[in-house]
């Protein structure tokens, strides 16, 4: 069967490097995958996307990404760096890596899941090893839970056993409902196999807003205070981060055993974006989109976004999020 693969993964990519590769090369290749089965994964992985195999994820590479893309977000630009590259270059995790990210919407949760995904699998969000699950998309009736539950572990426990390295990202954690995630704590504790399957490869990022009032409050009175933002350290947001999760019912993390018995690995505080973070989001679409970056646009629509507090309007209540629809709107009109 895996012959048959790489022939064909052969085949496919046979008209190209035809062109590109003196013929020599290529008869090398050929050579080296009729007889040596060993060159068969890398060759093979060459062609196509493969678990884990594709290339080893570089951390300068990842920095640069998130220095380039994530704006005003210092303390989940240190953590993710460290905990996923430290992570996937540990041979032998003693559990799988959890992440839980926390923060207002907009300020940057799902990008940068996606950004870690792109760094491990070439198709980012899309690869096969890469499952997103959407707490009022996939598990929406409450009647239901038992069933989800059931098909939830039947898909982590599939999907790990055919890819060790898989990736799963849960959306709206906040909307969860109770009890649904300790469906999955067995998966993210420490053991070496359940049901024979080994689950400390895989990684688990939560998504969800709550929280997000704490780490406001803690952003503004460094505000208020007059210190920069930058000077707010991981421990001034995260003993309440926890604690608050935990005690807020909506959560979805409520009386969830993952946080009891510390199968969390990190809480990742998101900043509330300010009028300049909102900018820069701006400017890098623009240049994403092919044009020129135009200040005017550039502030217009930084300015129609609304801010709070009330009287000190200091943070942009969505973030990001809805400054790329509003760029359509003046690329539109000028059409
Ligand atoms: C939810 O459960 C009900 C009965 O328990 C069943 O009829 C229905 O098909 C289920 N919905 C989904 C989406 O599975
Ligand atoms: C893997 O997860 C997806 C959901 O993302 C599910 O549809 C699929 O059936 C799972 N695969 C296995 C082998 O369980």
């Amino acid at each position: 069967m895996k012959l048959v693969r790489a022939a064909l993964g052969l085949l496919l990519l046979a008209p190209p490097l035809v062109q590109t590769v003196e013929p020599i090369s290529l008869g090398l290749a050929l050579a080296g995958v009729l007889t040596g089965y060993i060159s068969y994964p890398r060759l093979y992985c060459f062609f196509t996307e493969c678990c884990g195999q594709k290339r080893s994820l570089s951390r300068e590479a990842l920095q640069k990404d998130l220095d380039n893309k994530l704006f005003g977000q210092h303390l989940a630009k240190k953590v993710i760096l460290n905990a996923v590259s430290g992570f996937i270059s540990n041979p032998k995790p003693k559990k799988p890596l959890t992440l839980s990210l926390h923060g207002w919407t907009g300020t940057g949760k799902n990008f940068v899941s996606k950004i870690i995904a792109e760094h491990i699998y070439e198709g980012g969000l899309n690869s096969d090893y890469v499952h997103l699950f959407v707490a009022t998309l996939h598990f929406p009736h409450a009647s239901n839970i038992t069933q989800y539950k059931d098909q939830l572990q039947q898909w982590i426990r599939g999907n790990v056993s055919a890819c060790a390295r898989s990736i799963f990202i849960f959306d709206e954690m906040d909307k969860m409902h109770a009890g649904l995630i300790d469906a999955i704590k067995p998966f993210l504790d420490y053991y070496d196999l359940v049901d024979g399957i080994s689950y400390q490869k895989a990684i688990f990022i939560f998504l969800s807003n709550a929280g997000a009032e704490r780490i406001t409050d803690v952003a503004l009175d460094f505000w208020r205070s007059g210190k920069q933002r930058e000077e707010i350290k991981l421990r001034d947001v995260e003993q309440a981060l926890s604690v608050s999760v935990f005690n807020n019912k909506n959560s979805g993390f409520w009386h969830s055993s993952l946080i009891d018995r510390n199968l969390i690995d990190y809480f990742v505080p998101f900043l509330p974006l300010e009028y300049k973070h909102l900018k820069m989001c701006i400017k890098v679409e623009m240049k994403s989109r092919g044009y020129e970056v135009d200040e005017d646009i550039v502030n217009r629509v930084a300015e129609e976004m609304t801010f709070f507090p009330k009287e000190e309007r200091v943070f942009s209540d969505k973030g990001c999020k809805t400054v790329y629809t509003k760029l359509d709107y003046y690329y539109d009109e000028d059409d």
